[in-house]
């Protein structure tokens, strides 16, 4: 407990950054997930590169019209209101950030969507508000990686899951530490370590296979879709190169979260992977 509690407050300070609050909100309006990139798709139009990964989900989960859906760590919700407008989704956003889910609803009542996208202070951690069965469907766009407690939270996806729900998730894993040069293991450390992301550095390529068939999900497919996504951190770790280069020359590295990571994760492409999870909660 007092680790999750102390997970919970990196991940708070993490998102209340300067450089986070304004890096989200002026490149990607809001947005805080990585877009989908086809041959010929240019690099630097990271909106519509985000719907289309938006899309990837919503097929994925592949669900009717109407079913209701968890966005667990719903950010500012534009996952959600997609899913809503172009899957006719019912979807029930949850986070940590009360200043998201503020955006989040003032957006989707902005748009006419408030009947069919919600959003409400939760834990991933602690579903208990919501009933055994409740959703059809559960996802995470990039954020599993914060938890401090997957097996917790994938037991909690499968508690509030009906029978034959389904389960997407668009989540990064990792190379083995021994597998990689020091260099890479110092950068991948400290994008793990400052940007609140216990999880990502815990899982190895194909352990959130295991812990997902533990938890009693059936995983259909394990797609890795790292080629889709590098156009856009390209942008990024060129966006980053010079705020990057003057923090660390001024010793403030953790000033500049986001610039580090895209420059690191750009350069050491071999420690880690973008993938997408489907799985279905066993009968
Ligand atoms: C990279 S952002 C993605 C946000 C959103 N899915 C999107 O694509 O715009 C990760 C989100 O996960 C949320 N998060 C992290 N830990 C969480 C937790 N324990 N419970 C709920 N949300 C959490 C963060 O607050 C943040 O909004």
């Amino acid at each position: 407990m007092p680790e999750r509690d102390a997970n919970i407050k990196a991940v708070l300070r993490y998102y209340d950054r300067t450089e986070s609050r304004l890096g989200y909100l002026y490149l990607l309006h809001g947005t805080k997930h990585f877009g989908w990139y086809e041959a010929g798709d240019p690099g630097w139009r990271f909106s519509p590169a985000m719907r289309r990964m938006e899309h990837q989900l919503g097929r994925r989960l592949g669900l009717d019209a109407g079913s209701r859906v968890l966005d667990a760590g719903c950010g500012m919700g534009e996952v959600a209101r997609t899913l809503a407008t172009d899957f006719t989704l019912d979807v029930t956003g949850i986070d940590i950030l009360d200043f998201n889910l503020d955006e989040a609803r003032r957006r989707s009542e902005k748009s006419g969507l408030a009947d069919r996208t919600r959003f409400v202070e939760c834990d991933y951690h602690d579903l208990s508000q919501f009933a055994d069965g409740q959703f059809d469907g559960a996802y995470t766009m990039e954020t599993f990686v914060h938890a401090a407690d997957p097996e917790r939270v994938l037991a909690e996806f499968h508690r509030v899951l009906r029978p034959g729900g389904r389960l997407v998730m668009f989540e990064y894993s990792r190379t083995p530490e021994e597998l990689l040069d020091p260099a890479a293991r110092a950068a991948f450390d400290a994008v793990c370590e400052l940007g609140a992301m216990p999880t990502w550095h815990r899982l190895n390529h194909g352990d959130l296979e295991g812990l997902l068939e533990s938890a009693s999900f059936k995983v259909e497919a394990v797609e890795d879709v790292t080629a889709r996504m590098l156009p856009m951190l390209r942008a990024f770790a060129l966006l980053g190169r010079l705020p990057y280069a003057t923090a660390r020359r001024l010793g403030k590295t953790a000033k500049a979260v986001n610039a580090m990571s895209g420059v690191e994760m750009w350069k050491h492409q071999d420690a880690w992977r973008y993938n997408i999870y489907t799985a279905a909660k066993k009968a």
